[in-house]
This record gives structure tokens, C-alpha cells and sequence, in this order.
């Protein structure tokens, strides 16, 4: 009987398989409850606060929603309107939130902030999104693939672009988790870190999963059921690394021919934000500086049928409110 009460929600490498179901069997409760219109406020009374040291449009408004429909109160802290890290230590940040919150949301840099945040607060910590781990994005992902494919083991990914950051860290670790065929397809430059590959192989040694790191965009991706990608330039990174992104993984763009390759059966996944056409402000300057239109993913990918990203991004809420409900009740 999994049992998560008090738990912190840092990294998918702090959970065994059967926890992550139990979260993903969960979520899919919660989402058929709300579809059904069956309220689940459980959590009446309790507050959590919601730090962002970082911009977000699906995490922030999933904790939110998810934390409502809960029954229970939200503070958003924005990237500027807190004292945290600049005139108050994540120590004692944590230890005032924690004597007020009944779980804190943090999103931000590096993974230690929010280990740091969780070893002082006394209260769970939940992890939305560090320079090295995404785990909420995680579990969205696993719940779209079994309600599109029915199961997760087995599972093939192919997952293209920046790999060595936090979506491509992840995806490594929950595919090696859930005994899934992960395949990091990019340049060599771009493959996860070293010491990481080796702990998620061990993994895989138990669950069956298989890690494959190929430079070969099209021995990568054939066969592939979910070829995923993410943004080359993430948040907190520079912009003068644009020229030497798009150099290095224009080649690793998911486009038609890669969709083809991969078969009838591959979806397309991607955490969002994406740049896939001239509609943003980055991807016009993007296209400004450099001629090129469409960035990671194609728009005709991105809004083709195989294209699931939206399901994919519901599931934030849903799955948010899983961590959210396991942790607190
Ligand atoms: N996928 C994701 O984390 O989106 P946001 O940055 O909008 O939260
Ligand atoms: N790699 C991206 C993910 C956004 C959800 C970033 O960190 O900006």
C-alpha cells in the first residue's frame, strides 16, 4: 500500500515505480472525478504557497487550479516580489513559509535550492522545475502516454534537442523508472550528463528499460512511439547562445521526415512553451537574427493529428493535484 503523507516531490530518482503509478493512477481518478463533475475538496483548510523564481504558464496555473479545486487557499511569490535569495537565505525562507504553508511549490534554479528549501520547511516541497528536474512534467507525461497507448512499460521514446537539461534529465530517469526504451537522439554535446546515464542504467538493469544515446537522427527516431523535444535555449539561459544551438541541434528539429521515420504509431509530445511558428516574440527575433522560421518542432508537426501536446499539458492539473492530494492528506 504506497503511502505518501509528508513527502517532498523533488526528483523522480527519490520514487520507486509503484509510487509514480500510484501518482499517475491517481491523477487519472482526480481527472475522471472532475470530468464527472464529482467535487474532491478533501484538502479544505490547508494553504500552500507557490514560489517562481522563474516564469510559468502550465505549472503556476496547475498548482493553482489543482490547489482550488482542492479546497484549498494559494500565494504566488513571482521571480521579483519576494525577499528569497536576495536579502533572506533559502533556510530561513523555508522555516517562515513552512510555520505558515501546509506545502510549498518552488521553481527555480538549481536543484540544490529546492533540496535546501525541503531539508528546512517541514513541510513537503514540491519541485516545479529546476535548471536539472522537472518531475510534475513527469507525471503529466506518463499519464498522456497510458491514456494514449493504454500502458507505460515498454513504451519506446525518443527524446531530441538539448538533452543534458532538465526535460532530457528527466525523461532519462522516469523512463529508466517505469521500464521504458529511452533514447536521447542529439549531438554529443548535448547528451545527459555522464554519471546520470550510468545511475539510470543501473535502473533500467532492474525495471527493463534500455538507455540508447545516438548522434543518428534517423536510427534514433524509427520505431519510435513518442518522439518528444523541448525548447534549445532554456529559461535562465543566455541569449548568445542562440547561434551555437541552432547550429548544433537544427539537425534534431522534429519535422515531417522524423515523424514519418519514426511510423504511424509515433506521437509528438513537448512540454511547452514551444517555437514552432512566427507567433511569439522570441521566435521572431529568433528568425530575425538567424532566417530560421520554425525552431525545435515544425508547425506542421506541432499541429499535425499526431501531435498531442495539449492533452499532455490538461494533464499538468490533474497530475499536480495528485502530488498535491498524496502529500497533504
Ligand atoms: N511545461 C511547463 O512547465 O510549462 P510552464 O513553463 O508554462 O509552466
Ligand atoms: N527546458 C525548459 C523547460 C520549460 C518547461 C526550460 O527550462 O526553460
Amino acid at each position: 500500500m504506497v503511502n505518501l503523507k509528508g513527502r517532498n516531490f523533488l526528483k523522480l530518482l527519490d520514487y520507486t515505480p509503484e509510487e509514480i503509478q500510484y501518482l499517475v493512477d491517481l491523477a487519472a481518478d482526480l481527472k475522471a472525478k472532475k470530468k464527472q463533475g464529482i467535487p474532491v475538496d478533501t484538502l479544505r483548510g490547508k494553504n500552500v504557497a507557490l514560489i517562481f523564481e522563474k516564469t510559468s504558464t502550465r505549472t503556476r496555473c496547475s498548482f493553482e487550479v489543482a490547489a482550488h479545486d482542492l479546497g484549498m487557499g494559494t500565494t504566488y511569490l513571482d521571480p521579483d516580489g519576494s525577499q528569497i535569495g536576495k536579502k533572506e537565505s533559502i533556510a530561513d525562507t523555508a522555516r517562515v513559509l513552512g510555520s505558515m504553508f501546509d506545502g510549498i511549490e518552488y521553481r527555480g534554479y538549481g536543484q540544490e535550492i529546492v533540496e535546501e528549501l525541503a531539508k528546512y520547511a517541514g513541510v513537503p516541497v514540491w519541485n516545479g522545475l529546476t535548471n536539472e528536474f522537472h518531475p510534475t512534467q513527469m507525471l503529466a507525461d506518463l499519464l498522456t502516454i497510458q491514456e494514449h497507448f493504454g500502458h507505460i512499460k515498454g513504451i519506446k521514446l525518443t527524446y531530441m534537442g538539448d538533452a543534458r537539461y532538465n526535460m532530457g534529465n528527466s525523461l532519462m530517469v522516469v523512463c529508466a523508472k517505469m521500464g521504458m526504451h529511452f533514447t536521447a537522439c542529439t549531438s554529443r554535446n548535448y547528451f545527459p550528463d555522464e554519471a546520470l546515464v550510468s545511475e539510470c542504467r543501473k535502473i533500467a538493469e532492474e525495471t527493463g528499460a534500455t538507455i540508447t544515446l545516438t548522434e543518428d537522427a534517423m536510427e534514433g527516431t524509427k520505431g519510435a512511439d513518442v518522439v518528444y523535444t523541448d525548447v534549445w535555449v532554456s529559461m535562465g539561459e543566455p541569449d548568445e547562445i542562440w547561434a551555437a544551438r541552432l547550429k548544433e541541434l537544427y539537425p534534431y528539429q522534429v519535422n515531417k521526415a522524423i515523424m514519418e521515420n519514426a511510423g504511424e504509431q509515433a506521437v509528438f509530445m513537448h512540454c511547452l512553451p514551444a517555437y514552432h511558428d512566427l507567433k511569439t516574440k522570441v521566435g521572431r527575433e529568433v528568425y530575425e537574427k538567424f532566417g530560421v522560421a520554425e525552431l525545435e518542432v515544425t508547425d506542421e508537426v506541432f499541429e499535425s493529428a499526431q501531435s498531442i501536446v495539449f492533452e499532455e499539458a490538461e494533464n499538468r492539473m490533474h497530475t499536480i493535484k495528485a502530488v498535491m492530494a498524496a502529500t497533504l492528506q
